[in-house]
């Protein structure tokens, strides 16, 4: 049986896709690779982030390409995030080595743009502001979910850069604590793995804070 096409919008350019298959597929089967960035094609990295409006008034919304399926009528914009060059972490991070790291931290107004954009309902703009206070267990707290979409820094204005300063404090805080994982002790490492990855959300969170501050898993 012929598979079944569906008609999608691309920036505004119109393409057949076949039902079904995700949206980087389609636009790689439709020759047009550049229009969408793509890092791991697995929902992990967020370099695919990109918005829809659907013609039959369905509430759109912010969605990974590598993931998010076809379907007839989609429009899509997708959000080119330029990449940014890491900033080294430091040890024993405080309020003005990020500051030194990140010139963009009281750049903030308040708007909450950040914090409405995010797909996974980080409390972006509180966690700019917890940054500004020092709070940095809490700031890495928050951005535990981050898939590093970057839609935070598109949709902001003042340039703050949110994500890349969350993720500079929680590596920050990595280096500054002995949280590497043993080399060669499987039974170890499939121990951590487990305890972090609990499938109860609020434990999960409990025991990366937890391993966040001491670097042990509890047994
Ligand atoms: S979008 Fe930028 S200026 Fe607005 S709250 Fe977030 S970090 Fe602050
Ligand atoms: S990069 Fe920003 S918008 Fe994307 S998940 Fe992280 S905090 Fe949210
Ligand atoms: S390409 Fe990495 S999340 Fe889609």
């Amino acid at each position: 049986m012929a598979e079944k096409k569906v008609e999608i919008r691309i920036s505004g350019k119109t393409i057949q896709a076949q039902a079904g298959e995700t949206l980087i597929h389609a636009i790689w089967s439709a020759g047009m690779p550049e229009s969408i960035k793509t890092g791991c094609a697995g929902g992990v990295c967020g370099a695919c982030t990109v918005t829809l409006r659907y013609s039959d008034g369905r509430k759109g919304g912010t969605e990974l390409a590598c993931m998010k399926p076809v379907e007839a009528g989609m429009e899509v914009f997708p959000c080119p995030v330029d990449a940014e060059a890491p900033v080294e972490p430091v040890m024993e991070p405080d309020v003005r080595s990020l500051q030194a790291a990140f010139p963009t931290l009281n750049r903030c107004t308040k708007c909450g743009s950040c914090s409405t954009a995010c797909p996974m309902s980080i409390p972006v703009m509180d966690s700019v502001l917890r940054m500004q206070k020092g709070e940095f267990s809490e700031v890495a707290e928050d951005f535990t979910t981050c898939i590093h979409c970057g839609l935070c820094r598109f949709v902001c204005e003042d340039k703050v850069k949110p994500h890349n300063m969350g993720l500079w404090v929680r590596r920050s805080l990595g280096m500054s604590r002995d949280l590497s994982i043993p080399h060669g002790e499987n039974e170890n490492t499939e121990k951590e793995w487990q305890y972090l990855m609990h499938t109860d959300r609020e434990l999960r969170l409990q025991n990366a804070r937890q391993f966040r501050q001491t670097g042990k898993v509890e047994s």
